[in-house]
């Protein structure tokens, strides 16, 4: 018996959407106001979702306690009031779009869990645009 368990984070951070190899317009162009040389800064909030068997001796699928630091160390103290392209290594040559940054907190996260378990991430730029990773059509 499968139970899935929710854990909500959140941290600020700036970003700019840019292509070096790129001209000032044709960024413009793609990107917009992301690609405000200045940078601008985003109210991340992210759902980590993680499925497995109920522990019969515990009655949990994951200590909360326990879930809950890992997104501390890997997420949020790193990310939070950051710069992402100018401070988190894994953006240097990377833009930090919605779906770069669910990939990337996906990834930290899974380095830490238990391959037991199923991980879903979820994260929300603003409230209207969110992204997922990995994908099911469930
Ligand atoms: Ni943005």
């Amino acid at each position: 018996m499968k139970v899935a368990v929710f854990r909500k984070a959140h941290f600020n951070a700036a970003h700019r959407l840019y292509r070096p190899d790129w001209t000032d317009e044709r960024n413009n162009e793609v990107f917009g106001l992301c690609s405000n040389p200045n940078y601008h800064g985003h109210n991340y909030y992210i759902e980590v979702r993680v499925t497995g068997d109920i522990d019969p001796e515990t009655g949990y699928v994951i200590d909360l306690k326990i879930l809950n630091e890992i997104i501390r160390e890997e997420i949020t103290e790193r990310f939070d009031h950051s710069n992402l392209n100018e401070d988190q290594p894994e953006f240097k040559y990377l833009n930090p779009t919605g779906e770069n940054i669910v990939v990337v907190i996906h990834d930290l996260i899974r380095a830490r869990l238990d391959a037991k378990y199923t991980l879903k991430v979820r994260i929300w730029e603003t409230d209207r645009n969110y992204f997922e990773y990995p994908v099911s059509f469930e």
